[in-house]
């Protein structure tokens, strides 16, 4: 039996309600996600409803009842990913044959209950608008089914449930502010993988974020596919925010609360949003702000309705309001019918805007999408590799040249934890999101900011040592 539908969806949540708290029910649930940061701000909601059903977390995947891979479509190669790692679920199945695989994410609404003909070792397969009928779903394999819900929904933001933090270093966090996409932009899944566009309330992403400052959490990454169209309304429509509004609201919480935002979408990133970040020093200076390509006849391909002029004036309104912004970028080599040139535009984009930092990825066609209906995927592998690396080679050089003019400049850093290499050396962030590693001195501890001279680099890294803040 396959379950699903509203109802169930309702039902489960009404189980929640009134069985919560639960205490422990002896079983242990294993998560692991792929994908962007939505997908982990994800799986800290599943964890949170998996908990109130008395589920407990582990972080050793041989020791579960329930392992969940939540999982990401955005590429083939990121598909492929998750399927090897179910082959590694699938051995230790082979042990435990009451161990339940769940799919979520993504690939689980691409697939939906193929997934099952597909995948013999999984047992329940849930979209990402419907982890609120976990409860049924998981008791409908207790039963002896399979059970899948892939219903996207319309309103869903999960406002009301706390995220249990995974892997947190108690110091920075997501809030997802939004979910879905409206974009068409023909290279992608996620408007058919995560649905229609719909902003979350504002009083529950302030309290979210008011409640992980008091917790003693000193940075918040607000997290939407295309954050500049967050919109929200009250019924009578007397309160609106928008993303201007919304960040100005987080950064009032505390001067001690970082808050940084992904991702701008370039047509939609106003001169508020960037007179906002301007005027509060807790928001951080640094924008992700996807190109994908440098020439408008693509970008006109790709749907992504700005062109190269509009992108330029973009940036240089950011330069012009925050002089000191860091801006990163996302960038998409052979794309259908990308001729040489305009890659060179690509390339020369990249020289104009001097990004800090970039992902850049060979097209992928995705099915379903747009272009993979109208356009012939033409580039060949080995040109979109050629071109791929021309851009990474290019990124490397600017990132090299957008530390190196932090040296010798005293860099406020919030200290994240020790160095991945050494308990010697703390690591953090710096404003503009520029990884900094600095000897510990007693002082001070993760969590606090410390003020960080910056003397040397590595290609991406900046190495100092505190100084006094006066
Ligand atoms: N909402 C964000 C992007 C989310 S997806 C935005 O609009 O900018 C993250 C990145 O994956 C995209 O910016 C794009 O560069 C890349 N991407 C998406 N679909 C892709 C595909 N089919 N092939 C290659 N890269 C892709
Ligand atoms: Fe995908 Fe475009 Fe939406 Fe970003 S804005 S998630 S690239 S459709
Ligand atoms: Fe991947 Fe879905 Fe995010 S496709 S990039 S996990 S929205």
């Amino acid at each position: 039996m396959l379950a699903g539908g509203h109802d169930e969806a309702r039902q489960g949540e009404a189980l929640l309600l009134e069985t919560a708290p639960l205490k422990h029910n002896g079983r242990k649930l294993y998560i692991e996600s792929y994908g962007c940061a939505m997908n982990f701000s994800d799986s800290e909601i599943v964890a949170s409803i998996m908990t109130d059903m008395g589920f407990q977390t582990t972080a050793n995947y041989k020791e579960a009842d329930v392992v969940f891979i939540n999982t990401c479509s955005i590429r083939e190669n990121a598909e492929q990913k998750v399927r090897n790692r179910l082959r590694e679920f699938g051995a230790v199945k082979k042990q435990n044959r009451g161990l339940i695989v769940g799919v979520l994410g993504c690939m689980a609404e691409r697939l939906k209950a193929r997934f099952l003909e597909e995948e013999k070792l999984v047992d329940v397969v849930v979209g990402p608008d419907s982890y609120r009928d976990l409860p049924n779903l998981i008791g409908t394999v207790d039963d002896g089914n399979k059970a899948v819900n892939v219903l996207l929904s319309r309103e869903e933001t999960y406002a009301d449930i706390s995220p249990v933090r995974l892997n947190s270093n108690g110091i920075t966090a997501f809030v997802s502010i939004m979910r879905g996409c409206d974009n068409m932009c023909s290279f992608c899944v996620v408007p058919f993988t995560r649905g229609r566009e719909r902003s979350r309330d504002p009083h529950s992403i302030v309290q979210e974020a008011r409640d992980l400052f008091n917790e003693g959490y000193r940075e918040v990454t607000l997290l939407g596919q295309n954050v500049d169209s967050y919109k929200w309304s009250d019924e009578a429509g007397t309160e609106r925010v928008n993303f201007a509004g919304l960040l100005e609201l987080v950064a009032l919480i505390s001067p001690e609360l970082r808050v940084r935002f992904s991702t701008s979408h370039p047509k939609d990133i106003t001169d508020e949003v960037l007179f906002t970040i301007a005027k509060h020093e807790n928001i951080c200076n640094y924008i992700h702000l996807p190109v994908q390509s440098g020439n408008s006849r693509v970008l006109d391909l790709m749907n992504r309705t700005y062109d190269r002029e509009w992108y330029m004036e973009r940036v240089s309104a950011i330069r012009r309001i925050i002089p000191e912004c860091a801006i990163s970028t996302d960038v998409i080599t052979g794309f259908c019918t990308e001729t040489e040139e305009e890659h060179q535009e690509t390339l020369s984009m990249m020289d104009y805007v001097g990004y800090d930092f970039a992902y850049m990825f060979m097209y992928s066609e995705r099915p379903g999408t747009l272009a993979a209906k109208r356009y012939k995927d033409d580039i060949p592998e080995d040109v979109k590799l050629r071109r791929l690396q021309e851009v990474v080679a290019k990124q490397q050089q600017h990132s090299h040249e957008r530390l190196k003019l932090q040296l010798g400049k005293v860099q406020k850093v919030l200290i994240e934890g020790f160095s991945k290499k050494s308990k010697q050396h703390y690591a953090g962030r710096n404003d503009h999101n520029a990884m900094v590693v600095f000897p510990v001195n007693e002082k001070y501890k993760p969590g606090e900011y410390a003020y960080v001279l910056a003397e040397e680099c590595t290609t991406a890294t900046l190495l100092g040592t505190i100084v006094d803040p006066s």
